[in-house]
């Protein structure tokens, strides 16, 4: 018989990528090659998503016609509009997005595998306006206008949002937090989307499967939680006090921890010097403090570190964003990720369906019903 493992899948190698590598010897990041810490500095958003979906960082002209095509594909059809418009304004966010996703799938089909890269642009493309487009009809009850002209999915996002263009601050800080959250290798919401692919089925199935997944706080719903968690606290002492009684009935502190990194989340480093620029610049330093305080008592009392949804939260909260939206950004980026994984699933097809060790009953005869007392 085979051996189970401890739970969790946990150190298994369910497969190959060339899409990335995640903590190997416990730290770094990269995506086809090129390190998280390159990208973060000096590329765009849009020119990471080409990568991923394309293989290869692109050339001018590439990069100018990929921007020109997700700009033709921001808008939403009618029929979307009108669903959007009958889901509850306590909807969780998350939810909105994986039923437009599937929702698009029915108006839109990816009737050809040859249509994926078509699929995954339009989905990149439209579900920030989705996402805002459901926000603004249940919060404010107007109908917006979706396509603006806006150069990147950072600023369409935020202008749709607030209704005015954000400073090169705020467009550069997001467009940096979509580089980190694009790809992760074989993280539970991209193996759930493989897993769809391998059964050979459509684009939109696997990639509302996808969002699915990553909605759980132990997966991308951490950074929602870690607001929750700041936002309690007055100052760092009180941080502090809580977070050691918290640890001593031994509490998960969300946002901290990590399945395969063992020294440090790479992206966290990033993220956090973002965080701390957006802090300052809307007076908001006493947020940082508590972040760094709850950072420090994590070090010392459990020797954990932030991952990337910790100082995730605090950088969100700067820019606006309502805290039930930061899974969903999330999404938004990622389906980068989960768009070349199900390419490359497909390229190089099995289906994934593994086995498991019987631990019920030893056979047993059948009773029939009057008999069984
Ligand atoms: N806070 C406090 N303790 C934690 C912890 C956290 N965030 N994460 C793990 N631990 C502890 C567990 O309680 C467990 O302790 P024990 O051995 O005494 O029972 C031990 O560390 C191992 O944790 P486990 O949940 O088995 O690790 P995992 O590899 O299955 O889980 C995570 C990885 C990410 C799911 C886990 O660290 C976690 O739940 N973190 C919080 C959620 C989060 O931030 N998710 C986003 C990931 S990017």
């Amino acid at each position: 018989m085979n051996k189970v493992n401890k739970g969790g899948l946990e150190g298994i190698v369910a497969g190959q990528t060339r899409l990335s590598t995640v903590g190997i010897d416990g730290v770094g990041l990269t995506y086809l090659g090129y390190s998280i810490e390159d990208l973060a500095a000096h590329a765009g958003f849009e020119e990471v998503a080409y990568l991923l979906l394309y293989g290869e960082l692109p050339k001018v002209l590439d990069l100018a016609n990929f921007v020109r095509r997700l700009k033709e594909r921001r808008g939403i059809p009618s029929r979307l509009k009108t669903v959007l418009e009958q889901l509850p304004a306590s909807s969780h966010p998350m939810d909105v997005l994986r039923t437009g996703c599937s929702v698009l799938g029915t108006l839109e089909p990816e009737v050809r595998f040859a249509d994926q890269y078509e699929a995954a642009e339009r989905l990149l493309a439209c579900m920030p306006s989705i996402l805002v487009y459901w926000y603004q009809f249940q919060h404010t009850g107007l109908r917006i206008e979706v396509e603006l002209d806006a150069d990147s999915i950072a600023e369409h996002f935020l202008q749709s949002l607030h209704g005015k263009l954000p400073s090169e601050l705020d467009r550069r800080a997001f467009d940096v937090s979509l580089i980190l959250y694009a790809e992760h290798e074989f993280n539970a919401s991209t193996f759930t989307a493989r897993i769809v692919a391998s059964t050979l089925s459509d684009f939109h199935s696997a990639i509302t499967a996808g969002i699915g997944a990553l909605r759980g706080p132990l997966h991308g719903g951490a950074n929602e939680a870690a607001m929750e968690l700041i936002e309690r606290f007055q100052d760092p002492d009180a941080a502090e006090t809580s977070l050691v009684e918290m640890l001593s009935r031994k509490e998960k502190i969300m946002g901290f921890g990590h399945r395969v990194y063992k020294q440090c989340d790479p992206r966290s480093d990033i993220i956090q010097v973002w965080s701390k620029r957006l802090c300052e610049a809307v007076g908001q330093e006493q947020l940082y403090a508590i972040s760094e305080r709850i950072e420090l008592v994590m070090r010392r009392e459990k020797k954990m570190f932030p991952n990337l949804d910790f100082y995730s939260a605090s950088a969100f909260r700067c820019l606006g964003i309502p805290t039930p939206m930061f899974t969903p950004l999330f999404v938004l980026s990622r389906i980068t990720g989960w768009a070349a994984h199900i390419f490359e699933q497909r390229a190089d097809n099995r289906l994934i369906r593994p086995s498991a060790v019987y631990i019920g009953p030893i056979t047993r005869n059948w009773l029939p019903i009057e008999q069984r007392g």
